[in-house]
């Protein structure tokens, strides 16, 4: 290629990586495939790399990390970047409202717009024509460090402001405060990645986005599944919008990308309804926040409200009920995972958090114990967040009496004795000892579970009872019991074993994916076991496919179709699909999944609410996604549809208050086969 090619190309190349990372992670709107995405930047890359004069600074080659750093360099903010007061109640909120009121009478009969609290690292970004030229932290407010290089790597950050025809001139000059975090289900997909792979999990996503960021080398940053969202423009070389809800406006239509959470209110008691609003849903929002900022709709308002200290007097922060508190770590307790993992939980005095009584809480893994130096008597702050398991955050160094005791990790497995085992370069310990019965119960509770084969009644409870008492010693037994063996266990009259062998039996039916979900291959989730069944229609097929076969489908990598092959090679493995084809569990032949040329749900997003009737969540979720669509965690104004089940939450309310059209199970069916849908009256 000559230069002059090069150089056109590139450019074009860029122009399209910007817009398609605009569509994917601001708009959450694909139009191509990850797969497209990558050829068109490893292309790019190679054109830089043979030109190099032909790279630029918003390159989106340059997202994936530069040279490491020495250091970072403090720059001087151009403004003052602003803290918060808080509020703890609406009577606090009532006060601070008063106050500003006897400041300035304009307050009274002022507009709020009311935002979540984002928890994350306050960023602060500029902008030179267009381009996305600095980016530092907030450090003391008004001086911060220069992480340009590693918010490059953030694919949500607009390295160049989209300039479309007709559409929003940026100004030559503008200075945009914004939120770096990660979304909870991209934290929580990264630490099933790492867990998978034996690496040390993150404990929550507010650390991790700021601590990447602080590093040094920013192809580490780029690693993590930082995201971003603004709020506020710091400085404009042209005059920035006289209102805190246009100025949010402005910032999507430039390609910020800005929370679908803020509303407008005209007074302050309905400003305190929307920040409490905002609370009852925190657990639903896909990002963690810790309160809502009321604002002063009339920026100039608010600036002529002044500062008291760093605190500026035109906004406040009304700060939900903590969901972190401290307790006394009274002992520590270890579980047996299904694939052998040994992992560390927290036995606590029970304490209150966000509603919840609390007893335990995970410890993550033994070096997480080890490097907090976390000890039996310590006081530990825990935190529970939305839907994920409690857990310790350290101990209060300063509550030490010197009557806390030092953790031994234990060297042989609690359930069966076995000494324990660390494989090189992971953090995890195993116990290997493929009869333990403790991982023998979690492999039963797994089968048997509501995204597996769905057998009610058995869960762990029964499932000890069993592995306990002989009668199982794997799943394939389940479909060995009987009256007279159900009627030995304690606790068991003949009404409930009639229930539970009904159970089992009906279990027989379920469909492949299914049962592949439930043999628990290591990696293996409703998404690869749909994708396994559709393609392999039975598991005589399945077990005859090599590496190379299982990764012509796509979303099968190297990892996982290893993982299945050395599943199916295991005689113990072997054995167990043999037995359950003699008790008739073998389903075979699903009908074949949506090809990628008929993609139904092809850029819709879509939200669950409530139970459904014929679907798990993870069977609902795969099901859309195998047909294009994505599922999100809370409804907002970019969400296509709503699928309702019973008893559905406040989404069901908002998705109303937005006109989100709603389906329920039928309506989805009929979407997916017809591509028209029918929603729900209500
Ligand atoms: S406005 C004058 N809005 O909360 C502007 N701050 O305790 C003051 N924060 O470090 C900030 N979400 O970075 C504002 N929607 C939001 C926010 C927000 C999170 C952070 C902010 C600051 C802290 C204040």
């Amino acid at each position: 290629m000559d230069k002059k090619t090069a150089e056109h190309r590139a450019s074009q190349l860029r122009q399209t990586l910007h817009y398609h990372n605009y569509r994917y992670h601001v708009l959450d709107s694909p139009v191509i495939s990850d797969v497209e995405y990558d050829r068109m930047l490893a292309e790019l890359k190679d054109i830089e790399s043979e030109f190099p004069d032909l790279a630029t600074p918003d390159s989106p080659t340059q997202r994936v990390g530069g040279q490491p750093a020495e250091g970072f360099e403090r720059v001087r903010h151009p403004a003052a970047i602003l803290s918060l007061s808080n509020a703890f109640d609406p009577d606090d909120v009532r006060s601070w409202n008063a106050r500003i009121a006897r400041l300035d009478e304009a307050v009274v009969g002022a507009a709020y717009v009311v935002e979540p609290k984002l928890d994350g690292l306050t960023v602060v970004l500029h902008y030179e024509d267009g381009i996305f030229v600095r980016g530092a932290t907030r450090g003391d407010g008004e001086f911060g460090e220069d992480i340009t290089s590693n918010l490059r790597t953030i694919r949500a950050l607009p390295l160049r402001i989209p300039v479309e025809e007709g559409g929003v001139q940026p100004p030559s000059r503008l200075v945009v405060r914004g939120e770096a975090l990660i979304f909870r289900e991209d934290f929580e997909a990264m630490n099933r990645r790492l867990e998978a792979s034996g690496e040390k999990t993150f404990v929550n996503p507010r650390n991790t986005a700021s601590g990447a960021l602080r590093q040094l080398d920013p192809s580490l940053t780029a690693s993590r599944p930082i995201s971003l969202l603004c709020y506020a423009i710091v400085e404009a070389s042209s005059d920035p919008p006289a209102t805190q809800w246009a100025t949010l406006e402005l910032l999507r239509a430039l390609g910020f990308p800005v929370s679908e959470e803020p509303v407008r209110v005209e007074d302050l008691e309905a400003a305190i309804r929307a920040a409490r609003d905002l609370e009852a849903r925190r657990d639903e929002l896909p990002y963690e926040v810790d309160g809502a900022v009321l604002k002063i709709d009339d920026l100039a308002l608010a600036d002529r409200l002044g500062v008291v200290g760093k605190d500026p007097r035109g906004a406040i922060a009304y700060k939900f009920a903590a969901q972190e508190v401290t307790t006394l770590l009274e002992d520590i307790g270890v579980n047996v995972g299904r694939t052998g993992v040994i992992t560390p939980y927290a036995m606590l005095q029970p304490v209150e958090v966000g509603g919840v009584t609390v007893r335990q809480a995970t410890l993550h893994n033994f070096d997480f114990i080890a490097e907090k130096d976390i000890r039996v008597g310590d006081r530990v702050l825990i935190k529970r967040a939305g839907d994920v398991i409690p857990y310790v955050i350290g101990p209060m160094l300063e509550s030490r009496t010197g009557r806390e005791k030092r953790y031994r990790m234990p060297s042989r497995c609690p359930s069966c004795g076995e000494q324990l085992e660390r494989v090189e370069g992971e953090v995890a310990v195993y116990c290997v000892n493929a009869s333990c019965p403790a991982q023998l119960v979690r492999v039963l509770e797994h089968y048997a579970a509501r995204g597996s084969m769905d057998i009610e009644g058995l869960g762990i409870k029964l499932a000890e009872q069993l592995v306990a008492s002989g009668l199982v010693k794997d799943v394939a037994d389940v479909y060995a019991l009987n009256m007279d063996s159900l009627l030995s266990l304690e606790g068991f009259a003949e009404k409930k074993a009639e229930n539970l062998l009904q159970a089992i039996e009906t279990s027989k039916s379920q469909s492949l994916a299914r049962l592949i979900i439930a043999l628990g291959i290591r990696g293996v989730g409703d998404v690869a076991a749909a994708d396994l069944a559709g393609h392999y229609g039975s598991l005589d097929r399945l077990q005859q496919a090599d590496e190379d076969d299982l990764m012509t489908i796509g979303g099968i990598g190297p990892n996982l179709a290893q993982a299945i092959v050395d599943w199916m090679a295991k005689k113990r493995n072997q054995s167990l699909l043999l037995k359950l084809k003699d008790a008739g569990v073998w389903p075979e032949a699903e009908p074949p999944r949506a090809s990628p040329a008929s993609m139904p749900f092809e850029g819709k997003t879509f939200v669950i609410t409530g139970t459904l009737a014929t679907f798990t969540r993870e069977e609902a979720k795969a099901f859309i996604e195998s047909r294009g669509g994505k599922v999100t965690g809370s409804v907002s104004r970019r969400t296509d549809y709503l699928v309702l089940g019973d008893s559905p939450g406040s989404k069901a309310e908002r998705a109303r208050d937005l006109g989100v059209p709603q389906l329920d199970e039928p309506g989805l069916r009929r979407l997916a086969e017809s591509g028209k849908d029918k929603p729900v009256d209500d």
